[in-house]
């Protein structure tokens, strides 16, 4: 079994104290959603025109053999009010073993295990009123992003690394609590940069040593700062360094950019790096001991840690909640993740099937 944190939440319910939403499908429930994931994977996969609104329609099947109470679950994270959903009792969609070495990134893409992970993603994503969507400036432009050791330094080397291993999670260095770049704005597009995600779908095709995910809800941060800390964040005093994940050459360093934002649906919406965020020199005091206070607020805090196999997923709100990963131990760790928009989001849009966004 699943080994899950926070096992005393039940099925289909809320955790109002850690503000995420545990939906449980039933193994008929599972069933469809595979068949209606192996229907879509016959047209193509998610970079295939038309196969948006196939997984769209997919999901209205599927909602229709669904309780009220999942209703409810997926409204609450639609509506911006959750955190986090866990969702559990999905199906397996490879019983091979797991290989002794990692693939390459071109083989890793056209693996039929991959593809149904992204579709069922993208199904899933349409299930809280989601778009799948990628940017111009991130992993190639392309819906499906594999989170693996592809670039080296793990604990034992690929065939095809280079001497010179960029620095990451799998070579030893911890990834602190972020929300997803790019960071210019959350709702509505801003001077040519398209919102941050609204949501982070996640899924383990391959997770040997049962490494978690973890994250950090931020309601319970903002609540404990107070007004006037909080009025301080909603400052343009901050500034961020560009994301070496960006395709090279593109993405840059912000300036005058804020934390946190009202934000009409959830309440507020946060963009926020621990290790690409700092406040400006000569922004006011009163908002440096703001930036202090959250960053205070985010280290006592102890992050939910779930971990992922190919029967769940997580989906992350980016604008309220935190994510980060330890040190990564086992090299074979890989995770399939896709980026999520909600409907009221407005960005740059480069192409509408699919869906592709300037960042
Ligand atoms: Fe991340």
């Amino acid at each position: 079994m699943n080994p899950i944190h926070q096992r005393n939440v039940p099925p289909n319910a809320i955790n109002p104290r850690e503000e995420i939403g545990h939906l449980v499908l039933d193994p008929q429930q599972a069933s469809y959603l595979d068949l209606l994931t192996q229907d879509l994977a016959h047209s193509g996969d998610s970079q295939t025109p038309g196969i948006r609104a196939r997984a769209a329609t997919a999901a209205t099947q599927l909602k229709l053999r669904m309780t009220r109470e999942q209703d409810a679950l997926m409204y609450a994270y639609a509506r911006g009010s959750l955190s986090a959903l866990v969702v559990e009792g999905l199906s397996n969609v490879s019983a091979d073993p797991i290989p002794s070495s990692l693939p390459a990134l071109p083989d890793f893409e056209i693996r039929q295990d991959v593809r149904r992970l992204g579709l069922r993603h993208q199904i899933l994503l349409e299930l809280v009123a989601h778009d799948a969507f990628a940017y111009d400036l991130d992993n190639e432009g392309k819906i499906v992003r594999i989170v693996a050791n592809l670039k080296g330094g793990g604990s034992v080397s690929l065939p095809w690394e280079p001497s010179d291993v960029e620095q990451s999670s799998h070579s030893g260095l911890a990834l602190g609590p972020h929300t997803e770049a790019p960071y210019w704005c959350a709702v509505e597009a801003q001077n040519g940069h398209s919102p941050s995600p609204s949501a982070l779908i996640l899924t383990a095709l391959w997770n040997p040593q049962q490494e978690p995910t973890a994250l950090i809800p931020l309601a319970p941060i903002i609540k404990e700062l107070g007004i006037d800390h909080c009025l301080a964040l909603t400052t343009p005093w901050f500034q961020f360094t560009r994301s070496d994940s960006f395709v090279k050459g593109m993405g840059e360093d912000g300036k005058n950019v804020s934390i946190l934002s009202f934000d009409e649906h959830g309440g507020f919406a946060v963009r926020f790096n621990v290790y690409r965020f700092s406040v400006m020199k000569e922004a006011p005091q009163s908002v440096k001991e703001a930036y202090d206070a959250f960053r205070a607020a985010i280290d006592r805090t102890q992050p939910f840690r779930y971990t992922l196999s190919q029967s769940t997923a997580l989906i992350i709100n980016n604008t309220r909640a935190l994510h980060c990963r330890d040190v990564v131990r086992d090299n074979m760790r890989t995770l399939i993740r896709v980026f999520g928009y909600a409907k009221h989001v407005k960005p740059i849009i480069c192409s509408h099937d699919p869906l592709l966004v300037r960042g």
